[in-house]
């Protein structure tokens, strides 16, 4: 693993810490250069520079936790109750969404928590991505079950290894499969996982129908965010 850079994600100072980060940063436009300078949370280009971003990539993904606990809104603030889900990519990116937009048995959907107050999307940080899925009720393990809706579950889109995207589906196990170092995680039990290097399961995020669309019920159940192998595992939200 190497340290490279930082990144700009959707206008937030993200680190890159691993290759991987930089396919992750591309495919999602983000820009990969010295946009540190135009940042409010520039790193020196000195010596220190190397240090700071060292620092910054063992915290991780922790400014939108620092968010949180300052009760701050906004795009990078995560997921809270009642916030409405919509589609985060495509055609219908920003639209709401209705259990019958998500067919039984297949992949998974990208959404993106919306402020139902103000209609801000959650988009400013990638650890506010979540993946939507519908499998078989009968199938859920008890706790999966109490955060579903009708075999409807949610969580974090963020690989725990190191921090892929989750957007591949095993159609033969009905499970989310990373695409970078093929980690499974069984969405019907609590996103545990089940193959791969991945170190825990996937934070869950509680659902319930508000006027018949997805919304959010609860905080993340679980850390989100991911491993950074040698470096102390902090930063994500939740617990
Ligand atoms: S990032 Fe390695 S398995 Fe997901």
């Amino acid at each position: 693993m190497t340290l490279r850079d930082t990144v700009m994600v959707q206008g937030v100072m993200a680190v890159q810490c691993t290759p991987e980060a930089t396919i992750i940063a591309r495919a999602t436009g983000a820009q990969v250069a010295d946009e540190q300078d135009k940042s409010p949370l520039a790193v020196p280009r000195s010596g220190e520079r190397r240090r700071v971003l060292r620092a910054l990539c063992a915290v991780g993904l922790a400014l939108p936790m620092a968010s949180r606990a300052q009760g701050a809104s906004g795009a990078a603030s995560p997921p809270a109750e009642n916030d409405q889900l919509v589609f985060a990519f495509g055609e219908r990116a920003g639209e709401a969404i209705a259990p019958d937009d998500l067919a039984l048995g297949t992949e998974q959907v990208f959404a993106y928590p919306m402020d139902p107050l103000t209609g801000e999307v959650r988009n400013g940080t990638r650890l506010n991505q979540i993946v939507l899925v519908h499998v078989d009720p009968a199938g859920l393990s008890e706790q999966t079950r109490a955060r579903a809706v009708d075999g409807i579950v949610a969580y974090s889109g963020v690989c725990t290894h190191t921090g892929c995207d989750i957007t591949d589906w095993d159609t033969s196990s009905n499970r989310f499969q990373c695409p970078c170092h093929e980690s499974q995680f069984d969405p019907s039990d609590g996103a545990r996982v089940v193959g791969g290097p991945a170190p825990w399961q996937l934070a869950a995020l509680p659902l319930k129908l508000v006027d018949g669309l997805l919304a959010v019920a609860g905080e993340f159940e679980g850390r989100v965010g991911f491993m950074q192998p040698g470096l102390d595992p902090l930063g994500g939200l939740g617990r």
